[in-house]
């Protein structure tokens, strides 16, 4: 007998480049193994081989300027792949989802960083990555002038030219962080605000108690994995 399967838990991390988001995203995913659950990660733009190929196109240098409608268009085709083929078929199967970014992202870059309506990136999620919501929206936050310093040191050590973003001046980041803190505010059902000033560990705890308290409605996942 197959019963009716709830989808596993999606949880999204968010933040100006170099908040530290992909480190903690890891040690919940780890932590979360530990207690036994399942848990795909997976990133945007990417967590799929097309995904990871507008990557490219997205963040290394542009032969020529990218449209901010061209640089929308982009990531919501790397989305509606990885929603499709990645997070929605995990959560089908009863896994945690942890998504480096997504959604709220365009909201941030391409709609208060470029200048994109938000009705339109509202508009093209729904058309493009329907029933795919975030249970939980972890938004790390720092000042943009200390976590930039750091991502691009971090860009230069690796050799990596995927920097397109981060050589955007600071007028551009502090207008994504105050995209994120109005969405904090927007929707506190879904989105948390972390402090990162704190030691990496601590704030892994905080995370970790966000986590367990948003989660505490839902039944356990081993009880929803109905035979
Ligand atoms: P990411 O790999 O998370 O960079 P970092 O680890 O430095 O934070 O994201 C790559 C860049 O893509 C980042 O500068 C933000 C940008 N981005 C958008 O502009 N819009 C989007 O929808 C997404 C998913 C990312």
């Amino acid at each position: 007998m197959t019963g009716v399967q709830a989808l596993g838990p999606f949880i999204t991390f968010e933040g100006v480049d170099g908040s530290g988001k992909t480190t903690q995203l890891h040690y919940l995913a780890e932590r979360l193994r530990a207690a036994g659950e399942a848990v795909t990660e997976t990133r945007e733009p990417g967590g799929t081989a097309l995904g990871n190929q507008l990557r490219q196109l997205l963040l290394e240098p542009s032969p020529e300027p990218i449209v901010p409608q061209a640089e929308l268009a982009m990531m919501f085709a790397a989305r509606a792949q990885n929603c499709e083929r990645v997070i929605q078929p995990a959560r089908r199967r009863g896994e945690w989802v942890l998504c480096d970014r997504f959604t709220d992202a365009s909201l941030a870059y391409q709609g208060a960083g470029r200048g994109v309506a938000r009705a339109t990136i509202l508009t093209l999620h729904e058309l493009l990555c329907p029933g795919c919501r975030p249970d939980l929206t972890l938004i790390l936050d720092v000042e943009p002038r200390l976590s930039l310093e750091r991502a691009r040191k971090r860009l230069h050590r690796a050799g990596s030219s995927e920097g397109r973003f981060e050589a955007e001046g600071a007028a551009f980041f502090e207008r994504v962080r105050a995209a994120y803190h109005n969405l904090a505010r927007l929707e506190p059902e879904r989105c948390r605000l972390i402090e990162t000033a704190a030691p990496e560990l601590e704030v892994a705890e905080r995370i970790w108690h966000e986590v367990a308290r948003a989660m505490a409605g839902r039944q356990p996942l081993a009880f929803r994995k109905t035979s």
